[in-house]
């Protein structure tokens, strides 16, 4: 059951877009107490070298500026430990993910905090959650060999822990719109609540 649902929205085309239909009907099936929602259009700031001071610091020795760079991303980790189940729009663009959401990405990979390294490697902290991943595309096949969205969502969210991903795409839009819509509409109903 998906008590707390974290719906992550990025194209910036309001209501034409697809992905923010899909993860609408996503979010609906699924029925969840909470929503936390994180619209990805207003801009995230991109890591600078300050940041990056910020981030390597240990938390009892950081100065309050650098807790205040910090604050955004520990909202966005914030969002994510609270989350049962994430829910993320994802157009494909230039055969990846859009800048906004690699901005996201870059601001919850956090050593310490989303992994940490081990002798063995590193381990994902975000276990027990879920995530689906609700995608439209132009032309590119979604998992096909010029699909690097896909995979890449997939090994980012398994490396912070959450290695249950499934996806409902809207792929293929230019082909075949109706088709398309059609298969993510069924993607959406099969999805366990
Ligand atoms: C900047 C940009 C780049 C795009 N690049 C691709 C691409 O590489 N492959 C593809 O199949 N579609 C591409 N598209 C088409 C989008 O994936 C498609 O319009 C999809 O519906 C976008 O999701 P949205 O409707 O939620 O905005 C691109 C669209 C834009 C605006």
């Amino acid at each position: 059951m998906a008590n707390t649902v974290l719906q992550i929205d990025v194209s910036p085309r309001g209501a034409d877009s697809v992905t923010r239909k899909l993860t609408q009907n996503v979010v609906e099936r699924l029925a969840p107490d909470t929503i936390i929602m994180r619209d990805l259009t207003r801009s995230l700031p991109h890591l600078d070298s300050d940041w990056i001071g910020a981030n390597f610091t240990p938390a009892n020795d950081q100065t309050a500026e650098q807790r205040a760079l910090l604050r955004i991303s520990d909202t966005l980790v914030d969002e994510l430990r609270r989350a049962d189940t994430i829910v993320i729009g994802l157009p494909v663009w230039n055969f990846g993910i859009p800048a906004a959401l690699k901005a996201w990405v870059d601001l919850v990979a956090r050593a310490g905090e989303t992994f940490r390294y081990t002798k063995d490697g590193p381990q994902g902290l975000l276990t027990g959650k879920r995530a689906i991943i609700a995608l439209a595309s132009g032309g590119t096949a979604v998992d096909s060999e010029i699909d690097f969205a896909t995979p890449y969502m997939r090994h980012v969210l398994g490396f912070i822990g959450i290695t249950d991903v499934s996806v409902v795409a809207a792929d293929k839009m230019v082909l075949d719109p109706e088709a398309a819509l059609k298969a993510a509409d069924e993607a959406v109903l099969n999805l366990a609540a």
